[in-house]
């Protein structure tokens, strides 16, 4: 519909294109101002006649159109009133179709994401759920648009920290005990190694030399190393799973172990490596940032070293047109100079294809969280208590429902997730079971009734046929208008979320999908004698559902048939 006002607003304006005519045509805030409107203070300017002036002349030009009821004047506005039998035609057709929302902006180009990315022998935390949900919905987003999408996860495999590992390890360790408690009985030895050797400073010598050992490609020092990351992502493989998420590499920064020299190289070459205290580093002075660490005073290279390289690889095998980062805001610094110095490496596209996406803290607020040992909260015990949680409250209110399992496993993950995702990434995100759990507020579990809700009040009209054509005259009540509305919106919600990586849009949109079902819900009585008006409303009923389990889907959250 707005095409098609776009169409004829372009065939009655002289001067302006039709992209221009599009993007200024607004929603009126409400409904006495029609469906659309189209302000005219731009084309003042250009015409040098009062706005209102333009607007009567374009609508006495438009004269009467079909699929409009009614064009008003008022102020410097157009507002147009949708013919809605006509209007909800629109939104029906084209909402039933397979690939409602989904568009072809991308054109296959690729865009790597870069996210998850846990540490090695550290516990996978609430903080690394966050980039893995963000990152999975941005993933599923630009997906939708058409893009090809990579999906990588940079483990953090590397580092100083393994030599320490292995001298503690070596010390101290038992391998049963770490077969038997994984990653946990490995965190302990860190803090071991560490209390250690503040009374013996000599260990922090032996585990440089460690570290050594494996980026000179030492076989036990390797063995070893490769053991504790097997360890580790056999973990966090067991939280993807509960998340029904996956990547297409797990490439950490042990891949770009013997691409740092060529790093060294490039910067040595263009003039921009200086020394400092024995280690090699960028200067960013000029642009208001401490320096780039490259190479420690002993030589080995640094995390920021390994994300250049990264970089690097990845423009050469992928061909990326963006490249993003998801990671907490603390990040920001890091990010901010490892793109200045490819930049000045004689690459403009950093400037707007490499894109940090940060997003604020989780605080545990109210939640009664168990530790296993004492460390910060682990991302499955959040999963399993909130499935936990879930359980019982289907064993208090519908102990028949089937497949209990599966149902508060999708319920379970999904309100974490929506809880996430609710806000806009860069602030908090507090976990509050009694809010997150709750069936009537801006929640998962709420949607996720809203759908179940929904697939029930079809499953009682036998004979809905979703093939079967309908009479729209049937459709022009407000309660029906209001939902198709919120349903039409769903195309630009996504390029929405895209263009600011804020998958809060998608989420809310979906909130706002299930209120305007229940509000029409509450209107009007759906399973009605007249077969034609039934079958009208059952369309509605199953486009909402469609919409919503393709809106949750953007967000990496299920949907249940019953619940
Ligand atoms: N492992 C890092 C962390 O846990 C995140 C890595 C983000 N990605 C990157 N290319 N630096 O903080």
């Amino acid at each position: 519909m707005k095409q098609k006002i776009t169409q004829l607003l372009e065939q009655n304006i002289e001067g302006m294109s039709a992209e221009e005519i599009s993007s200024l045509i607004e929603i009126p805030p409400k409904a006495e101002l029609g469906d659309f409107a189209f302000p005219c203070f731009r084309l003042a300017k250009t015409m040098r006649k009062a706005p209102q002036m333009i607007a009567s002349e374009i609508k006495e030009k438009i004269g009467t159109v079909d699929f409009i009821d009614d064009i008003q004047v008022q102020g410097a506005y157009l507002n147009f009133f949708l013919n809605k039998s006509m209007f909800a035609a629109s939104v029906i057709e084209t909402a039933v179709k397979d690939d409602f929302g989904s568009s072809s902006t991308g054109d296959n180009k690729t865009i790597c994401i870069d996210y998850s990315s846990p540490n090695v022998a550290k516990n996978f935390h609430v903080g690394h759920l966050r980039t893995t949900i963000i990152g999975n919905s941005l993933y599923k987003i630009f997906s939708k648009l058409g893009y090809h999408v990579i999906r990588i996860n940079h483990l953090g495999d590397w580092g100083t920290q393994f030599g320490k590992l292995i001298v503690a390890y070596k010390a101290w360790g038992n391998e049963d005990a770490v077969k038997e408690n994984g990653v946990s009985e490995l965190m302990k030895l860190y803090v071991q190694f560490h209390k250690e050797a503040e009374e013996k400073p000599e260990l922090l010598d032996e585990a440089r030399a460690w570290f050594s050992k494996m980026e000179q490609g030492d076989e036990e020092a390797l063995r070893i190393w490769q053991w504790f990351v097997e360890i580790s992502l056999k973990e966090y493989k067991r939280t993807y799973e509960l998340l029904g998420m996956d990547f297409d590499y797990f490439m950490g920064e042990s891949f770009y172990r013997d691409k740092t020299a060529d790093v060294v190289n490039r910067l040595t070459n263009a003039g921009l490596l200086t020394e400092s205290e024995g280690a090699k580093i960028v200067d960013l002075e000029a642009y208001n940032m401490s320096p780039c660490l490259i190479l420690k005073n002993d030589g080995s290279s640094i995390y920021a070293t390994r994300d250049i390289a990264a970089i690097f690889y990845r423009k050469e095998t992928y061909n990326f047109v963006k490249c993003l980062y998801v990671t907490g805001q603390e990040q920001k610094l890091h990010f901010a100079q490892v793109f200045k110095v490819v930049e000045l490496l004689g690459n403009e596209w950093a400037k707007d294809q490499l894109v940090h996406i940060p997003y604020g803290l989780v605080s545990l607020e109210g939640a009664k969280l168990s530790t296993r040992d004492g460390n910060v909260i682990y991302a499955e015990d959040i999963l399993l208590e909130a499935i936990d949680k879930i359980k019982e409250i289907i064993e208090e209110k519908n102990p028949e429902l089937p497949d209990k399992e599966s149902v508060a496993k999708t319920v379970g993950v999904g309100a974490v997730l929506f809880n996430d995702l609710y806000n806009q990434r860069i602030k908090d995100v507090s976990f509050k079971w009694e809010k997150l759990l709750n069936f009537d507020g801006e929640t998962g579990p709420y949607v996720q009734y809203t759908y179940a809700r929904c697939a029930s009040i079809l499953r009682k009209v036998e004979d809905f046929d979703i093939s079967v054509s309908i009479d729209y005259s049937l459709i022009t009540d407000d309660a029906s208008i209001d939902i198709l509305k919120e349903i039409s919106r769903y195309p630009q919600v996504i390029l929405d979320a895209a263009e600011k990586y804020e998958p809060c849009v998608i989420a809310r949109f979906a909130v706002d999908v299930a209120q305007a079902f229940n509000r029409y819900y509450n209107a009007t009585r759906i399973n009605v004698e007249d077969s034609a008006l039934r079958n009208a409303r059952c369309k509605i009923v199953y486009i909402t559902m469609k919409v919503i389990k393709d809106a949750l889907e953007l967000l990496g959250i299920g949907c249940v048939e019953k619940m």
